[in-house]
């Protein structure tokens, strides 16, 4: 999205009358009070929410402690199980209300009540603690979309041990380095996972992973068993199916009780350096976060079907699939598959057939469903649905109002989130009935969120300007640190240039007039590939780790359907290839990404040069690059170039 298409976005959608009538904040009035009150009573108008929202085995009495920063701590003296709080809180009630309602790929459909989730959990946490799992041991959940993922998450939290869970799609070295870095005694996967009719070899993958070497942290593997066939060979003494664990064991497990600072997960993410880094959450802090966001931003009604399409490997899979809907007592779809099989109708049909009424997916997403049948949507029934959401990059308008008019009907507000891996839950995003929406903007934010926007002096923008995304005050749902990594921690979130007060988010942001934000993209050396977020050193290191290759320089060109396509210059050790050869080569550095982090990361587009442009002290010229990647015409000041022939062999696409 460029600046002059916001500037030029004014179309202005306010939420009806029908639906601010039933909902939860229901002006801007209201929404104003509440951010009034944060503003006056900052640690009382959270204390409020955490006490309202929560249910505390010990209460807390400390509200923020701010004497460490950036270290902040939440509620420090409270203890609370998260487990607890999903699930046995709504047994008086809600026993036989469904939990869940999983879509397997072949369209199987299995529902599950809150008193059958909480018996799985109890009896897979009784499985863990049978292994040794304690308090604050690290569980790797490298698990395809199922019952068992959030089930496995949940056992974690019940007997306080730290998840960590990882990505189907990541490859065996992604996943070797998470169970290294992490420390994990167990790995949980499964046979196989089953995507768009495919088999995905996730036990194959771990096996791998482990034969790598370094993992002997790893006592034991539990392999659920999705898939009759069975892949992968048997490990005695490591391996074990996940119901011959369960087999047996009591049908209840008092929860552990763990202080609210107790890390509750970590969940890697890319930065700016290649590698991944570990980020740590609490359990008070961040399950408040997520219950408060699913009742404000999604406006949670009890018989509402909730349904997230993001996978559990990635954050919004943690909040808005694994906690925010359990802990609150929502009833919500879980769906194994891809979008786009057996066709581009897949959600749709799901919405119908499941009478969803808030539906929540990533605008990469729409954008490939739009180009697959964009009348599609029109074949299915989906007045049930009452609210959109959007999430994991920018929504370009055009995208925006195919949502809001084709899927929505015209009817459904649509909530657009902000948020990263670090903030644990939204943080900018109109709440559904008191903020009138624009198309391509996240609006304003959550009550209780200090965002401002800063320019390189750390002052903060007028109106109308851009400048860098910051939060100016700690949150409860804020990562606390990088796991093992306090010093990355502070350098990347709280540097030294800005004074190391606020937190920076690293993204880049615009404020319209009314005060509006607009995320306009990364200012670090992160790509959003489909949602997804990529190092370019990541993609980068990963390529010199070939033994052909010299040198690479990643950079993201702007694509229609993925946001960003993952462009790659490749110097060779030997002469730069043409031809054939040329074509073979690209081919075999893109497998061989796939391979060293997954298939997500695959370069779309690899060009060979004899060398990088690079300034006269040796620095990669990148925005040259970029400019190349997108095939425009350089205008740049090339002087400082030490070797402007190059860029002509860049330009050549292979
Ligand atoms: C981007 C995903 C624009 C942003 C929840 C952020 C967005 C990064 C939006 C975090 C949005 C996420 N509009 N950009 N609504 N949501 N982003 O950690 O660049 O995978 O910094 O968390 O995605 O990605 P992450």
């Amino acid at each position: 999205m460029s600046i002059e298409s916001v500037l030029q976005e004014n179309r202005l959608f306010a939420p009806s009358a029908e639906f601010a009538a039933g909902a939860r904040v229901k002006s801007l009035a209201e929404y104003q009070a509440m951010c009034q009150h944060a503003e006056a009573d900052y640690e009382g108008f959270w204390a409020n929410l955490a006490r309202e929202h929560l249910t505390w085995h010990k209460p807390f009495t400390q509200v923020l402690d701010q004497s460490n920063p950036p270290f902040y701590k939440w509620f420090a003296d409270g203890e609370l199980n998260v487990s607890y709080n999903c699930l046995d809180r709504h047994l008086p009630d809600l026993a036989h209300k469904i939990a869940v309602i999983f879509e397997s790929d072949n369209g199987t459909v299995t529902k599950v009540t809150y008193a059958e989730l909480h018996r799985l959990v109890c009896q897979f946490a009784n499985g863990l603690k049978s292994l040794g799992v304690t308090k604050g041991d690290r569980v790797v959940v490298y698990m395809p979309m199922s019952i068992e993922a959030v089930v496995a998450m949940q056992a974690c939290a019940r007997i306080g041990a730290i998840h960590s869970v990882v990505f189907g799609g990541f490859s065996a070295k992604s996943l070797q380095e998470r169970i290294i870095d992490a420390g994990a005694k167990i790995v949980i996967t499964a046979n196989g996972g089953v995507r768009g009719g495919k088999i995905v070899p996730l036990k194959a993958t771990t096996d791998e992973a482990l034969a790598l070497g370094g993992c002997e942290c790893v006592e034991r593997v539990i392999v659920y068993k999705r898939v009759v066939h069975e892949d992968a060979p048997w490990t005695i003494g490591r391996d074990m199916w996940w119901h011959d664990l369960v087999k047996g064991k009591p049908e209840t497990c008092e929860p552990t009780w763990v202080n609210a600072e107790d890390p509750l997960f970590i969940l890697y993410t890319s930065g700016s350096t290649g590698k991944p880094k570990g980020v740590q959450h609490s359990s008070a802090g961040y399950l408040l976060g997520a219950v408060n966001t699913m009742l404000l931003t999604f406006d949670y009604r009890p018989d509402d079907v909730f349904w997230c399409t993001a996978d559990v490997g990635w954050i919004t899979g943690h909040s808005y699939v694994a906690y925010a809907p359990l802990a609150v007592g929502a009833t919500q779809v879980i769906f194994e598959g891809i979008p786009t099989y057996p066709d581009a109708g897949r959600f749709w049909q799901m919405i119908e057939r499941h009478r969803v009424t808030t539906f929540y997916t990533a605008p990469t997403a729409i954008r490939s469903l739009i180009k697959l049948g964009s009348d599609l949507p029109k074949q299915y029934n989906l007045s049930s649905l009452r609210l959109l959401g959007s999430v994991g990059e920018p929504i370009n308008p055009e995208a925006w109002m195919w949502y809001h008019e084709v899927v929505g009907g015209g009817r459904c507000p649509i909530v657009d989130t902000w948020w990263q891996t670090e903030t644990g839950s939204h943080m900018i995003t109109p709440l559904p009935a008191a903020i009138a929406t624009k198309p391509g903007s996240c609006t304003l934010p959550i009550p209780g969120i200090m965002v401002d926007i800063i320019d390189e002096a750390g002052e903060p923008v007028e109106k109308g300007k851009g400048g860098f995304l910051v939060i100016k005050k700690p949150f409860p749902s804020q990562v606390r640190t990088l796991w093992k990594d306090p010093e990355r921690f502070k350098k990347s979130y709280f540097p030294e240039e800005y004074g190391g007060k606020y937190y920076l988010a690293g993204d880049s942001a615009h404020k319209d007039a009314d005060g509006y934000i607009w995320i306009m993209g990364r200012i670090d050396d992160v790509l959003n590939v489909s949602g997804h977020r990529l190092g370019t050193m990541e993609i980068e290191s990963a390529l010199v780790g070939n033994s052909k290759v010299a040198e690479a320089a990643v950079v993201g060109r702007p694509d229609p359907i993925k946001g960003e396509a993952v462009v790659a210059f490749v110097v060779l050790k030997g002469a730069r290839p043409a031809g054939d050869e040329a074509k073979a080569l690209v081919a075999e550095l893109r497998d061989w990404v796939a391979k060293e982090i997954g298939a997500i990361a695959k370069p779309d587009d690899i060009r060979f040069g004899d060398n990088l442009p690079k300034t006269r002290s040796g620095k990669i010229m990148r925005r040259l690059l970029r400019t190349i990647a997108k095939g425009e015409q350089i205008t740049q000041d090339i002087s400082t170039l030490e070797n402007p022939a190059i860029l002509q062999q860049l330009q050549e696409a292979v």
